[in-house]
């Protein structure tokens, strides 16, 4: 039998993202995610960005490290992207080929959050490195864990020694914020936007109700 174009679309895997500022429970909601689509009989790994891929993680460790002079903001842009393509070619996408799902921890939307909110970096630069390494790729949907930034950042400040990003300012992240919910708001084709301020169960409960969308979407346009 011949396979056509829409069989190789049908086969490949989805590939969902979940962002926020810090403290939004990204980490504790991943794992409900996960089990959710295994529950349904989906394939399915979950990943982290920056990291991933043991260079991606050691590249992590750098980003997030205190130990150094400041970064400048195009280091820390480079090395977002350096990391992003060791993922995408060694893990995310030959996943997708094999027709496993893929949930990540954070991908090019916090790029353009912290680096282009966050640190200013004109957002024309980011689409240039999102376009070089990624080309076409980008994620089924993403879910945007939303909260104040005085409840992200106290949730935060009960994990222990806050990381480079975690010692930035409010305003910072007010502005990644900003940014997070301007994307959001400008495809809603493609975005998920959840109140992660209600409590944890409140919480998962929607985040899995809009995977349930995205796998009812996923049926309605198989042939
Ligand atoms: P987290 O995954 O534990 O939240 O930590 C990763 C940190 O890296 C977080 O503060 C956001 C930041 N980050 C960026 O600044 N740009 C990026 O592109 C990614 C993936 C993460």
């Amino acid at each position: 039998m011949l396979t056509s174009s829409s069989d190789t679309a049908e086969k490949r895997g989805r590939f969902i993202c979940l962002e926020g500022i810090e403290g939004v429970g990204k980490s504790t909601h991943l794992g409900a995610v996960v089990s959710h689509l295994r529950d349904r009989g989906i394939p399915v790994v979950s990943t982290r960005e920056p990291g991933g891929t043991p260079l991606g993680e050691a590249l992590r460790d750098l980003l997030l490290s205190s130990n150094f002079p400041p970064m400048h903001g195009d280091t820390e842009l480079l090395l977002m992207f350096a990391a992003r393509a060791e993922h995408l070619r060694h893990f995310i996408l030959p996943a997708l080929e094999a027709g496993t799902w893929v949930v990540s921890d954070r991908f090019t939307d916090a790029t353009y959050a912290y680096q282009g909110g966050g640190r200013c970096i004109p957002v024309e630069r980011i689409a240039i490195l999102e376009e070089w390494v990624q080309g076409a790729v980008r994620p089924d949907l993403t879910i945007l864990l939303d909260a104040s930034v005085s409840t992200g950042l106290a949730r935060a400040g009960k994990r222990g020694t806050a990381d480079r990003f975690e010692q930035e300012t409010v305003s910072f992240f007010e502005r990644v914020r900003a940014v997070y919910l301007d994307r959001a708001y400008k495809a809603p084709h493609r975005y998920a936007v959840v109140d992660a301020e209600a409590d944890l169960s409140q919480v998962k409960s929607a985040l899995l109700a809009r995977i349930d969308d995205l796998l009812l979407r996923q049926a309605d346009s198989l042939p």
